[in-house]
């Protein structure tokens, strides 16, 4: 028998220290604790200072995650870095690589917003199901705090900092059940952290474009109602993969955006709210780095245990969105 299935067998997160909860909010722009609890469920994210990069957020996740695994860096042979939010516009999975003295490793940055996680996850595998790489450090991470405006009430209060990591390894048995990803770059404009260019005349007939990334901008509606109908069904789509059904998942970890957005897809899919997996009350959106730090609080508080299955969804801009079946553990 060859090791090419895919076990997940180490996880780590980590949030900035710096707590910023709904009345201090309030204190930034108009909303209340009311609004955004009974609209989101949020009541408190944690927001990076200065000094805190995504490298450093990223490096103490994937540093827990690896002592979980009881591996050594110099064992990773491929990080895979989510985000949107990178140090580095040119990649910032290869400083991570240096910080983690993971000499072996191939390093590059993924980029597909909220569901970068299962977009990694389902690229992670691939490697490991070719039998090209053995173990891979799979990291979700997002700063975007840096990129909100502070002044709209309507996006500030959803998002905060963080990221969650998880060690991929061979296997002889597959723990990897069943995933689909989706795409739909019609709906493009409803989230959007886009550049915006501003000419700049070089020589003779030759103008380059300078400019800057503006603030995120949000359909909240729109990217609402997209997720309560596309996830039910990408979660139905992976378990038909995983010849799975409903009954048979002991956790649903989605995307933590929006509790109504969870609850709503946890009904559709009759999935009892005892198993359904949410930490957004004390982080909000932390886009790639929701669902592996949800998992890893989840691991580490001893609700998940090893042979659980999780079935886990991502959904955000692109629009993208993507469900992964998998089993916890060797
Ligand atoms: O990770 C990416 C995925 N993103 C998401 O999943 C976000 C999905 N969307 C949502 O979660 C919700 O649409 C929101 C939480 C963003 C908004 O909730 P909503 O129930 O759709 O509210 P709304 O946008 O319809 O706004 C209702 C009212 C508006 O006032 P008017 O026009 O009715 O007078 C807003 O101006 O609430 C107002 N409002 C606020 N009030 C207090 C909007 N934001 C706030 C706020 N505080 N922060």
């Amino acid at each position: 028998m060859t090791n090419t299935g895919i076990a997940m067998i180490g996880s780590g997160s980590a949030t900035p220290p710096v707590s910023l909860d709904n009345q201090r909010l309030s204190q930034i722009v108009e909303t209340s604790d009311e609004w955004i609890a009974s609209r989101t469920g949020i009541r408190d994210r944690r927001v990076a200072d200065p000094q805190t990069s995504l490298c450093s957020l990223a490096t103490a996740a994937s540093k827990q995650a690896i002592a979980m695994a009881q591996i050594d860096p110099s064992e990773i042979d491929l990080i895979v870095l989510a985000t949107s939010t990178p140090d580095d516009l040119f990649g910032s999975a290869s400083q991570i690589q240096a910080q983690l003295g993971a000499t072996q490793a191939v390093a590059f940055d993924l980029t597909a917003a909220c569901s970068g996680f299962i977009f990694g996850l389902v690229t992670a595998a691939q490697f490991i199901r070719t039998g090209v790489y053995k173990t891979v450090l799979l990291i979700g991470g997002d700063i975007l705090s840096r990129w909100v405006d502070w002044s709209d009430r309507r996006t500030c209060v959803l998002f905060g900092d963080g990221a969650g990591a998880v060690v991929l390894q061979a296997s002889e048995c597959d723990r990897l059940l069943g995933f689909e990803l989706r795409s739909d770059g019609t709906q493009n404009g409803c989230l959007n952290l886009s550049f915006q260019a501003q000419p700049q005349p070089l020589i003779d007939q030759i103008t380059v474009s300078r400019g800057t990334y503006q603030p995120i901008t949000m359909n909240g509606k729109e990217v609402y109602r997209f997720a309560v109908k596309k996830v039910p069904e990408v979660i139905e789509k992976a378990l038909f993969r995983a010849d799975l059904t409903v009954d048979q998942i002991n956790w649903l970890i989605l995307h933590q955006a929006n509790q109504r957005i969870i609850d709503a897809v946890a009904q559709r899919l009759n999935i009892p709210s005892d198993r359904v997996i949410s930490n957004l009350a004390n982080y909000g959106n932390t886009s790639a780095a929701s669902i592996p730090i949800a998992l890893d609080e989840a691991v580490r508080a001893g609700k998940i245990k090893p042979g659980d299955v999780i079935a886990t969804s991502g959904f955000g801009a692109g629009l993208t969105w993507g469900a992964a079946i998998f089993q916890w553990g060797i």
